[in-house]
């Protein structure tokens, strides 16, 4: 990806609105950031890395005096995060990820997830310098949950802004789009492609990736879309890990 990424000293804010695990954030580190996605739960875990990374190290620090079983994620993922600390809370969607199934992040239709029971013996929930070192990168930037949408509106001239959207199916079988309760179908994916084209009237720096289904080609023809082989840590059902065709869409030259 490092190539086609636009000259650092050429953008001004960077924008990720489907921010995930933010892994161009990360690897960008820019100094002002607006980064937002419409999961609360995962928002909230990063404004207290980026806060009170202690609190919440110590939170984490808690799940050891429990012996991790079946019966004791279930009563965990049970448990309602708007009734607890903020720290607890936070710390309960770290334990959930690292505990759950293939660290997937499912939700049902009234937006509780859903993951069963990872069965892994010994998780590491945290390593100390990875929390602090994010804490550091999360600094200056501004998170938000968001649709968006929503997010983009404050995006001006010379932003860049990065789309990782939930990824177009390549077959029927294969879909998953339940990052969130409301899903994220074809109807989304156009709306998307609208917003593309109206944050390039606006001379922005607009990249976004997704798979190389002909639904997608058809969206961005007139960008000239770049396919790459991509490497996806996590797919559908967790099984069948591997390269991937993915699309990368740019603005710029
Ligand atoms: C493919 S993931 C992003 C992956 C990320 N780039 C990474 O490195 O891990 C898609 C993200 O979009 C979020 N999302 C889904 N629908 C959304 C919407 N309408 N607005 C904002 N975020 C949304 C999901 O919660 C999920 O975190």
């Amino acid at each position: 990806m490092e190539p086609y990424l636009p000259e650092p000293n050429s953008i001004g804010t960077y924008f990720e609105p489907f921010l995930g695990g933010g892994a161009l954030f990360f690897h960008l580190r820019p100094k002002h950031a607006v980064l937002s996605d419409l999961n609360a739960e995962l928002i909230h875990v990063y404004t207290m890395v980026r806060d009170a990374p202690d609190a919440l190290m110590a939170a984490l620090d808690a799940y050891f005096e429990f012996r991790l079983d079946e019966d004791y994620y279930y009563s965990v993922r049970r448990q309602a995060p708007e009734k607890l600390s903020a720290e607890a809370r936070a710390a309960r969607t770290i334990f959930l990820n690292k505990t759950c199934f293939n660290g997937l992040y499912r939700v049902n239709s009234k937006g509780g997830f859903n993951v069963p029971y990872g069965g892994y013996r010994n998780p590491t929930l945290y390593v100390r310098e990875n929390i602090l070192a994010a804490s550091a990168a999360l600094k200056g930037a501004e998170l938000m949950v968001s649709d968006y949408r929503a997010a983009c509106r404050k995006a001006r001239r010379g932003d860049f802004i990065y789309f990782d959207p939930p990824y177009d199916p390549l077959s029927k079988t294969s879909a998953f789009t339940a990052y969130t309760s409301e899903g994220f179908g074809e109807r989304q994916q156009k709306q998307l492609a609208t917003l593309f084209r109206s944050l390039d009237q606006k001379g922005c720096k607009v990249m976004l990736s997704n798979s190389a289904t002909p639904l997608l080609e058809s969206l961005y023809r007139e960008y000239a879309p770049v396919r790459l082989k991509a490497k996806r840590a996590i797919n559908c059902k967790g099984t069948g890990r591997g390269a991937i065709d993915e699309l990368l869409v740019m603005n710029y030259p």
